[in-house]
């Protein structure tokens, strides 16, 4: 049977805006309170290092404006993991981070970093915090998030929305075994990255995903046509595949 697709709306972007003139606008809480209103399921947030999107004052004033659940995507690190204990978001996604890349551009590698993630992922589950590990859709990172003991993670579509072809074939294929994988060891699988209105419906079709978090694309085509419509048409056709 083939659940509910949660939207998560990635607003990151807004606040990369609002950077660009060092004022308060555009303000990432009125994208909060309008994805909110135009139906998404949660509002997702990435509190990088060097800040240069969301800060920790919008986290606050973001969880303040809105019921909707918040997933704080977060290197592993100490610093970020106070702030989520401080803050106690819904859920905790654990993103690699490198301060020169433009954008999370490839997954966490939760095989290889187990000593590294085990004490952060045992910290937020024992503060309630659902964590997800944003990995590739591989078997290995599959099966290391399991040896985490992470309730959840994220596939990164990131190949997929760059491929054409039969590349892109495959790595739809990638993401559904993967996904299938993760279901199958109690774990629910979400994913997320490059998703646009062109490329989100075969994605979406995979009846094991639980949740997408789209970002960059409705934010960007809100310059054209609004935040609220931009949500509600991806929203429309993630249901269509479904
Ligand atoms: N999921 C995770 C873990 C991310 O880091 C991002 C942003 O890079 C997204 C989803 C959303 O990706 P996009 O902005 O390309 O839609």
């Amino acid at each position: 049977m083939t659940g509910l697709l949660r939207l998560g709306v990635n607003i990151d972007h807004v606040a990369t805006i609002r950077n660009a003139r060092g004022g308060d606008h555009p303000d990432p809480v009125r994208a909060a309170e309008i994805v909110t209103a135009a139906g998404g399921d949660g509002i997702t947030a990435h509190l990088r290092e060097d800040r240069r999107h969301i800060r920790d004052s919008d986290l606050q004033r973001i969880q303040a404006a809105t019921d909707l659940p918040l997933n704080l995507e977060m290197a592993a690190s100490e610093e970020m993991l106070a702030i989520a204990l401080a803050h106690r978001p819904h859920a905790a996604c654990i993103v690699p981070e490198r301060r020169e890349e433009r954008t999370t551009e490839g997954g966490l590698d939760a095989a290889g970093l187990h000593n590294q993630l085990q004490p952060i992922v045992t910290r937020l589950l024992d503060a309630d915090i659902r964590v997800s590990l944003f990995v590739e859709p591989e078997a290995r990172q599959i099966e290391a998030a399991m040896r985490l003991g992470a309730p959840v993670v994220e596939l990164h579509t990131g190949a997929y929305a760059h491929a054409t072809g039969e590349a892109r074939a495959r790595e739809l294929a990638r993401i559904a075994d993967a996904a299938a994988l993760a279901v199958k060891n109690g774990i629910e699988p979400h994913a997320g990255h490059g998703l646009t209105f062109d490329n989100v419906q075969p994605v979406a079709a995979i009846p094991q995903l639980a949740e997408l978090n789209i970002g960059h694309y409705l934010v960007g085509e809100a310059i054209f046509i609004g935040l609220d419509a931009a949500i509600r048409r991806m929203r429309t056709l993630m249901d269509a595949a479904r």
